[in-house]
């Protein structure tokens, strides 16, 4: 895929704290905020409302071929529409939570939505979060960034958020797929968040995009 616009790709694990990173870099750059876990959570969350298993990837697949979606920028944000309607209320709900992984294990799903993920980089700068962003998606960017942190402490902050969340498994089940599994992707620069702030590691990021030559406004 060929854009001329700006694409920083910010991988890793659950609750390494990439979302506020990705959010807040976003923000600071007045590039579009694409948040590709939303995607699969709210396909994941369809597929649940139609009362589908998600271990059942040949009924998964047939879902994710019939259902209709679509993005639109909301503000700064890439927000996914499934059949028209606006997810976002339902995708950190617990049973979601449970079943994310299984269903983006489906290479259908993955296919249809980096195809929308693509999209947004058509039309504008983009921060997009994921698991595959540097390795798959836009393997091209020089722009690749891996956050991680202490298994404890990503279980403490997810804790703290109120979730019920057994990211170890999720952790296990996104690295050991086989469809774009997560990966450090070889040039990306590595960051471990466990002892900094948002800001710090946003900082981080910021220095290191300098170097490489992005012009950055603020
Ligand atoms: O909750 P957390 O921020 O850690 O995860 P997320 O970014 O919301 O992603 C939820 C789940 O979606 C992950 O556990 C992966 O199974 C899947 N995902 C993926 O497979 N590929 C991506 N690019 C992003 C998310």
């Amino acid at each position: 895929m060929s854009t001329t616009h700006r694409i920083i790709a910010i991988d890793g694990p659950a609750a390494s704290g990439k979302s506020s990173v990705a959010r807040e870099l976003a923000r600071r750059l007045g590039f579009v905020y694409v948040n590709s876990g939303a995607m699969y959570r709210a396909i994941t969350w369809h597929i649940l409302e139609r009362g589908i298993a998600s271990d059942d990837a040949a009924a998964v697949e047939q879902l994710a071929n019939r259902t209709a979606l679509s993005c639109e920028l909301r503000s700064h944000d890439w927000i996914i529409l499934v059949q028209g309607a606006d997810p976002t209320p339902f995708l950190w709900d617990d049973r979601v939570n449970d079943n994310v992984s299984r269903v983006s294990s489906v290479p259908r799903v993955r296919e249809i939505l980096v195809e929308h993920l693509r999209r947004a980089a058509l039309t504008n700068d983009v921060v997009m979060e994921g698991r595959d962003i540097g390795s798959v998606v836009f393997p091209e960017t020089p722009y690749k960034f891996y956050i991680d942190a202490s298994p404890d402490i990503r279980a403490r902050r997810r804790a703290a958020q109120g979730q019920h969340d057994a990211i170890a498994a999720r952790d296990r089940a996104d690295s050991s797929r086989r469809a774009s599994p997560l990966i450090i992707a070889e040039d990306a620069h590595v960051i471990d968040s466990s002892n900094l702030t948002i800001d710090g590691v946003v900082g981080e990021i910021i220095g290191r995009l300098k170097l490489k030559g992005l012009t950055i406004a603020s």
